[in-house]
């Protein structure tokens, strides 16, 4: 581990090139962050071009507290009460963009709404804290690919087209954060994430609704849904109990089908929180190895089980 006068020199850095309007990748609790000035348009485009992401797709402002967010957009009180329980956290909170706000219009895709998200790594809030500006930052990986756990993977995605990799280690959570949105009245569940649904439901004291499915190509409420995500080169089957020779076997639980191919297993205890973190890191390893296919057994879908099934389904959808 880096000393406390070196990762202030790391920091200071990253804060000094995106406050000179580059890209730098930071570690958030959940996945490795894109992280470009919010306020700097020509920053904001950068994100979009070094990801090949589809230009309707708007991005998560991440900032250093929750009064930080209140001032950039409208929170209804409900809102509030999800980012007092939750920040610094795991989830994403979608409102109008407050009127006037220095984020760029292209981090919202064009449109009235923004995405506040306030993160607990201690790297990520030391570089809010030090640039003084709020970031945006979208996964560090390709757009469509599977997001980055550690800077390994995101200098194997992205190296060559960032300024810089800020390495705080492994992502602790290891899968996105939960976007939750009030952008049209009440709240509406948009992804799954590393916050789960029963903790947001017991402050809000309603069921989540969950967003309806956007037909392709038309404007996207939660873009991040498209269909084909998180893929690896490798063909992914779900639900394996038996699998086929060449397969790779991504595994859960105490109790493994024979198998005579690669294995990571993403929780030998059968444990959620455990299979999320491990989760992106296992896809990129099995997917390294260059096999045809990666079978997956079935995960229980309550809890984190949620956003591991949403992501694996995805990772799953014809391409
Ligand atoms: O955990 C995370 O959320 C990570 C870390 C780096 O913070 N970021 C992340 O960003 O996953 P990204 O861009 O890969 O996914 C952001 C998701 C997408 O599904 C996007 O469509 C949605 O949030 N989103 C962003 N802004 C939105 C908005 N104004 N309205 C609705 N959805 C929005
Ligand atoms: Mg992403």
């Amino acid at each position: 581990m880096a000393g406390q006068a070196e990762t202030t020199a790391r920091i200071a850095a990253a804060a000094e090139a995106l406050a000179a309007g580059e890209l730098v990748a930071f570690p958030t609790e959940t996945v490795y962050g894109l992280g470009a000035d919010a306020t700097n348009d020509a920053a904001v485009a950068k994100v979009y071009a070094a990801k090949g992401r589809p230009r309707f797709n708007p991005l998560i402002v991440h900032v250093p507290d929750a009064a930080a967010a209140f001032a950039l957009g409208e929170f209804p009180d409900e809102a509030k009460a999800l980012a007092r329980a939750f920040w610094p956290g795991p989830l994403t909170i979608v409102v109008k963009r407050a009127e006037p706000c220095p984020v760029s219009l292209l981090a919202s895709a064009g449109g009235d709404t923004i995405a506040l998200r306030v993160p607990s790594h201690p790297l990520a809030l030391g570089l809010l804290a030090a640039l003084a500006r709020p970031v945006v930052a979208p996964s560090a990986n390709p757009s469509g690919r599977i997001s980055p756990t550690t800077a390994a993977h995101v200098e194997a995605g992205l190296g060559g087209r960032i300024a810089m990799v800020l390495d705080g280690g492994a992502s602790p959570v290891g899968v996105e954060s939960t976007v939750v949105s009030f952008a049209d009245g009440p709240a509406v569940l948009l992804r799954p994430g590393g916050l789960d649904r029963e903790a947001i439901e017991r402050v809000l004291g309603i069921r989540l609704k969950a967003a309806a499915k956007e037909a392709p190509g038309t404007a996207l409420a939660a873009p991040g849904r498209m269909e084909s995500h998180y893929a690896p080169r490798a063909a992914v089957r779900l639900n394996v109990t038996a699998p086929q020779p060449g397969e790779a076997l991504l595994a859960f639980g105490p109790e493994l089908p024979a198998t005579a191919g690669p294995l990571r297993n993403l929780s030998p205890a059968g444990d959620l929180t455990e299979a999320a973190a491990n989760l992106f890191c296992y896809l990129h390893e099995l997917d390294a190895l260059g096999v045809a296919a990666i079978a997956v057994m079935p995960i229980p879908h309550e809890g984190l089980g949620e956003a591991i099934n949403d992501r694996l389904a995805r990772a799953a959808a014809p391409r």
